[in-house]
């Protein structure tokens, strides 16, 4: 039977793309760096709908790419020409809390932001947050082992997620969905499948683990000279507040960028290089802001302070952070590297990052910021796009960052941009076993081909 035909005997008719006007918003990321032209775009509405999808591409060699909310920025989910996008968004049920074990199951294609409204009505909190919220879809978080803003207090992902259930590439659905806290009963299938980047399975329901709700009680961005004063900074508050909840970080050129894309106004009268976002959270009563006031006067490094009075000037606070992307993006199609590095090789990173740049791309505008207390930087460099055609940019900056003991992926994965950089970091051993676990799972390599390895 022809693809099309065949997966519309699957999930019915209006449930199978192919005019590429439909196709279109599934098949380029939305930084416009990564594009093919689908086969078809899929929507099962069902676990086995997607079983069902997923045999008949295997059984006909036609290869597919799951894909949740489409935020990825590494090209792990957009389609390469030929290939069927699974489009998981239709599993997007919210099931019910559990109380007494603090679990909730979702399926795949539910955005993380729904599923935080649901815990947060019963006082109970998914320890995972970011600033596509809205659009990430939870099977997507747990494909990618997603990061994010809490990670500080809370951790990766793979930390949340008690459970999934699982579409293998062969059709056969492996289901771990007990969510018992200890389960020493052999491989864990669970923690393989996350951060597989679609690789090794479909994931079509996930259960997480809840944590209490920790409610704001004091945001401030701090203003330093460099990120070695930003460090020091967070190494004091980290003394002095235990519930420290968020650190990030981000330089003057993106907040400007920030200011002008928006609209909005920065707190602070004149510009500083560099500025720390601080916040503490839980139930740390009402001195939390007077608290964080005093340490930040007696930090060494602060050249300004500003702290959120209300509610409305902490979400103002926090946009100055979230809307970098954006703000980016809406400047140009920039290079895009998200990396980690040690706390120590930090400052050096930053130090040379510009020189190493220079050198390949002369007319690149770097912009940095991320996740500060994991070392972990999104650089993003503005007008090196053709610079970068051969990846000539991406192996300088990535060589500069393994040379520091870094990771070239600190959140948002390897897809098909940085698979050629792994051997980086990854030593042959090591590559040989995820090479081996991969053909063992996926001999006739149907899942998302080329992401990951070549
Ligand atoms: C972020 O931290 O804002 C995200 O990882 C997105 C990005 O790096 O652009
Ligand atoms: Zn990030």
């Amino acid at each position: 039977m022809e693809l099309p035909a065949a997966l519309r005997g699957i999930v019915g008719n209006v449930h199978v793309l192919t005019d590429p006007d439909l196709t279109a918003p599934y098949a380029q990321d939305w930084t416009r760096r990564w594009s093919g032209a689908p086969a078809a775009v899929v929507r099962p509405g069902t676990t086995d709908e997607v079983a069902a999808v997923v045999r008949w591409c295997a059984e006909n060699g036609v290869p597919l790419v799951p894909q949740g909310g489409n935020t990825g920025l590494v090209g792990a989910g957009v389609p390469r020409d030929g290939e069927v996008v699974l489009s998981l968004r239709r599993l997007n049920d919210v099931g019910a809390l559990d109380p007494l074990s603090r679990t909730i199951e979702a399926g795949a294609g539910a955005p993380l932001a729904a599923v935080q409204r649901v815990a947060r009505e019963q006082g109970l909190d998914v320890g995972i947050d970011f600033a596509a919220r809205d659009s990430a879809t939870i099977g997507g978080i747990a494909a990618t082992n997603a990061g994010g803003e809490r990670v500080l207090r809370q951790g990766v992902t793979r930390t949340h997620i008690r459970g999934l259930e699982v579409v293998l590439p062969d059709g056969s659905v492996a289901r771990r969905m007990a969510g018992l806290p200890k389960d020493n009963s052999g491989y864990d299938l669970v923690q393989l499948m996350i951060g597989s980047e679609g690789t090794l399975g479909v994931i079509t329901r996930v259960l997480l683990r809840l944590v209490p709700v920790a409610r704001a009680a004091a945001t401030a961005i701090v203003a330093v000279n460099a990120v070695e004063e930003a460090l020091g900074v967070l190494r004091e508050v980290r003394v002095h507040c235990p519930d420290l909840d968020a650190a990030e970080y981000f330089h003057d050129d993106g907040l400007q960028l920030v200011v002008r894309h928006r609209e909005v106004a920065s707190p602070f009268g004149r510009p500083h290089p560099v500025y720390l976002l601080v916040e503490l959270a839980g139930d740390t009563g009402t001195g939390a802001a007077d608290r964080l006031a005093e340490v930040l006067a007696e930090a060494p490094g602060v050249r300004d302070a500003v702290l959120a009075a209300s509610a409305a000037d902490r979400r103002r606070l926090w946009e100055l952070r979230e809307a970098h992307t954006e703000a980016i993006s809406a400047a140009g199609i920039p290079v895009k590297l998200d990396v980690a590095l040690p706390l120590n090789r930090l400052p050096e990173f930053e130090r040379r990052l510009p020189g190493v740049v220079r050198e390949v791309a002369p007319q690149a505008v770097p912009v940095l910021f991320g996740h500060i207390a994991e070392g972990n930087v999104h650089v993003n460099l503005i007008g090196a796009a053709e610079a970068d055609a051969d990846g000539a940019v991406s192996d300088a900056v990535l060589r500069l960052v393994a040379g520091l003991g870094g990771s070239i992926s600190a959140e948002h994965g390897i897809g098909l941009a940085k698979r050629r950089w792994l051997p980086l970091t990854r030593d042959a051993a090591d590559l040989a076993a995820m090479r081996a676990i991969k053909h063992a799972l996926d001999p006739a390599g149907v899942l998302s081909p080329g992401r990951l390895f070549d």
